[in-house]
């Protein structure tokens, strides 16, 4: 068989290891494999290059993607799913492996029902994936994030400041949650509830009453907040959407900050960790995941088993529906998020 490889969306530490495994798997299988460059753009404009055990040595700790990725979507292109077909053909690709998050996976589930053999593996920083425990990449992120926030402790105390961290999660808190509760935050706001300036600000005066001087708050770049009048903000960079609709998120941060000083009179500052926190080297923990779920992506191909994603479930690799994966997003466990708030106030 011949299997094209693609990376799609937002990159993620872990998407070579498991690149590595997929390519070393189905090599191992006999089949030969195709790097797609790009995601979904390298199969609608051609751009492939093949992949031997040497295009996959050394990369298990590189974080990006050497595939490289773009947010392109199939079905805005005219005549899209014609073009990825011809091109498949054309290459002599039997089937395809896609690596992504909803977006990427959302494209792969379609081809599917339009014929093309293709199996997923769950990528996305925001772990908010269905049928899949954790996503990889995520580990990494909530790391970077905890570092940041012990980093930002001392500086925060020897200043007697507020400082507010934003991170990423467009509709899910994951990253706010977890690497909140690992940095010990003071305050933390996710997009699955909505919050008010007034109990922000009334947390940390409660804290600092009982005689601390500093306050981490960490809020997710699409937290709700609605402000006096009742009114949800948004907090948007620009107007433009991109191929799958999603606008540029970004100011929560900075705006909370202002209104945080506002209210307490406490000195504050703001901080956004952006694009830091899908850079650099993979945890082991995303290493050793990415590895899984590129072999078993390789045994799905192998046994013709399309339409599906690999997934970690509890602490197995199994086949989940690419369709269940991506027909609603993994929000934020409550239960979870109630555990942060015992540290608030
Ligand atoms: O989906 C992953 C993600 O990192 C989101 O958390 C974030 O909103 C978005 O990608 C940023 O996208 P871009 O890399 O296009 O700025």
């Amino acid at each position: 068989m011949k299997i094209g490889i693609l990376t799609g969306g937002g990159d993620c530490p872990g998407l070579n290891p498991v690149i590595r495994g997929v390519v070393r798997k189905s090599l191992l299988f006999g089949h030969e494999m195709v790097g797609i460059k790009f995601g979904w753009k390298g199969i609608v404009e051609n751009i492939f290059e093949p992949l031997s055990e040497q295009s996959v040595s050394g990369i298990l700790h590189r974080g990006g993607t050497i595939l490289k990725s773009s947010r392109t979507n199939v079905f805005k292109i005219p005549n899209g799913v014609q073009i990825v077909q011809e091109n498949m053909k054309k290459a002599g690709l039997d089937a395809l492996v896609a690596i992504g998050g909803e977006d990427t996976l959302g494209v792969a589930a379609k081809l599917y029902q339009e014929g093309v053999n293709v199996v997923g593996v769950p990528k996305t920083i925001d772990n908010d994936l269905s049928a899949t425990d954790y996503t990889f990449g995520f580990d990494t992120s909530v790391n970077i994030v905890m570092e940041a926030i012990d980093r930002l402790h001392t500086t925060a105390e020897s200043h007697n400041r507020v400082i507010v961290v934003e991170v990423m999660g467009r509709h899910a808190g994951w990253i706010a949650v977890h690497g909140g509760i690992a940095g010990g935050a003071d305050y933390i706001l996710i997009p699955e509830r909505t919050f008010t300036y007034e109990e922000i600000a009334e947390s940390i005066k409660k804290r600092h009453a009982k005689g601390k001087d500093f306050s981490i708050v960490v809020v997710a770049e699409g937290a709700k907040i609605v402000a006096a009048e009742g009114k949800e903000e948004e907090f948007l960079k620009d107007q433009e959407l991109d191929s799958f609709g999603h606008v540029k998120l970004g100011g929560i941060g900075a705006r909370l900050a202002k209104e945080i000083e506002k209210r307490t009179g406490f000195e504050t500052r703001d901080v956004v960790l952006g694009h830091l926190q899908r850079g650099g080297s993979p945890t082991a923990f995303d290493r050793v995941l990415g590895t899984r779920l590129g072999v078993f992506a390789a045994e799905l191909v192998n046994s013709g088993n399309y339409g599906k994603m690999a997934a970690l479930q509890g602490t197995k690799i199994v086949a989940a529906d690419l369709q269940e994966a991506v027909g609603t997003l993994k929000t934020v466990d409550m239960d979870l998020y109630q555990v942060s708030t015992t540290f608030f106030g």
